[in-house]
């Protein structure tokens, strides 16, 4: 028996990688987080699966439902959004799970950042632009942030920020990126990324507080901030390069 976590992806049904979905169609038992797995993913379980919705759920409850299964002998797929590798809560259920000797597997899933840059039709590092990403959120109830992990820290970089967790707090986020951004700096927030009903707002750090607060967005979204969401005149990577092509690329080590 094997829990196998798996990244549900971002919400579209299509957007699981074929293991997860492979997994999903022979374990019997399903555990899903319902608030924000969607229920066109559980289409990919069998008929007979035991469906178990964790929303309400404490985490001894949990725990509980996976040494059942345990003992039952009984796989369980746990379906997480997005990948399982950013804030899925999946490193105590494994902490959990090591206790119990409940051997499991982890199988990665589109995070949420990625199927929103999709959605702005975006890449996200630009030459000499910006050439990191930083997956970041801002400190709520569940979760404080640790002391040195400060939106302005990451800001100080100038580079990409992807802030998740955070559209109820877009004042903040402005007043505090505004000094270090300019008041120009683009700003995409993404809701609801591949979803039905997904979303775009595009604005700088001066409007896009305006923005929302007329036609307010209050969850499930990514706020983006950098130049690199709007600069068109940048240099051309030397990936395909005429001189790096015939220089390098003939070289099985790249
Ligand atoms: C608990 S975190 C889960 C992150 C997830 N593990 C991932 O890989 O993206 C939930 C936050 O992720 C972001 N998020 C999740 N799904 C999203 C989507 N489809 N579109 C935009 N943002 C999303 C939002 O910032 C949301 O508040």
């Amino acid at each position: 028996m094997t829990v196998h976590f798996i990244g549900a992806g971002p919400g579209a049904a299509d957007l699981i990688t074929v293991r997860g979905r492979d997994l999903l169609a022979r374990c019997p038992v399903c555990l899903y987080a319902g608030s924000i797995v969607p229920k066109e993913m559980l289409a990919y379980c069998g008929p007979d699966t035991k469906l178990v919705n964790t929303a309400p759920m404490s985490l001894d409850e949990i725990e509980a439902e996976y040494a059942a299964a345990h003992q039952a002998g009984q796989d369980v797929a746990r379906l997480h959004s997005g990948d399982l590798s950013v804030w899925s809560a999946v490193a105590e259920q494994i902490r959990r799970l090591e206790k119990l000797g409940i051997p499991y597997t982890l199988t990665p899933g589109v995070p949420s950042f990625a199927a929103a840059a999709a959605a702005l039709g975006r890449e996200l590092t630009i030459p000499e632009v910006a050439q990191s990403l930083v997956l970041t959120r801002i400190s709520g109830r569940a979760s404080p942030m640790p002391e040195k992990e400060k939106l302005a820290a990451f800001g100080a970089t100038g580079t990409t920020l992807a802030i998740h967790l955070a559209i109820h707090a877009i004042d903040r986020v402005v007043e505090e990126l505004t000094p270090l951004y300019g008041e120009d700096c683009p700003v995409a927030i993404v809701f609801h990324a591949s979803w039905p009903d997904e979303r775009i707002v595009r604005g700088t750090l001066a409007t896009i507080a305006g923005q929302l607060a007329a036609d307010p967005i209050e969850r499930t979204a990514i706020i983006f901030v950098g130049p690199s969401l709007a600069e068109e005149e940048f240099r051309e990577s030397s990936l395909y390069d005429a001189y790096y092509q015939r220089r390098f690329r003939g070289r099985d080590s790249l």
